[in-house]
């Protein structure tokens, strides 16, 4: 069976200067990059996410401060805390997933494998158990 959580190491390219991470289609990131965004400024006691897509891959990470990702597939609940610039989490197609304990520094940083598509999105839960069957 497939592991519901996979960390992609980054390697971290620093010197004495300080820290520096690259992420490149179809090497370090296992995908064409189409979009990155990040989500930053999250309010206290908010979580987010509560969806699945049905054809997307992304790399979630938390670049500063850190928040804990569940991931579900249907069959299995499983959660990761990231708190590290250099730990990728890989979040692949019919996954419903939720972020949870954002600290107020967090900046999670997603790589997204398809251009944002509303219409790519399982926003309810029983949707997604039918869909993920
Ligand atoms: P959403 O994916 O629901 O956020 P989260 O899963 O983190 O809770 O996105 C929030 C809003 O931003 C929603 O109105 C859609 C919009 N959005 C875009 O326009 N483009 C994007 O690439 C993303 C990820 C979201």
């Amino acid at each position: 069976m497939k592991n519901l959580i996979n960390i992609i190491q980054l390697k971290p390219l620093g010197d004495d200067r300080g820290s520096l991470v690259a992420l490149e289609s179809n090497k370090s990131v296992p995908f064409e990059i189409k979009r990155v965004y990040y989500i930053f400024n999250t309010k206290e006691n908010v979580s987010r996410g509560f969806h699945a897509h049905r054809n997307l891959k992304q790399i979630a990470v938390c670049v500063t401060g850190s928040c804990r990702f569940v991931l579900d597939n249907g069959k299995n609940r499983e959660e990761v805390v990231l708190d590290s610039s250099t730990k990728g989490l890989l979040i692949e197609d019919l996954v419903w997933r939720e972020m949870h304990d954002f600290t107020p520094d967090c900046v999670l940083l997603v790589l997204a494998s398809e251009y944002y598509d509303e219409a790519d999105y399982i926003r309810n839960y029983d949707d997604f158990l039918k869909e993920a069957k």
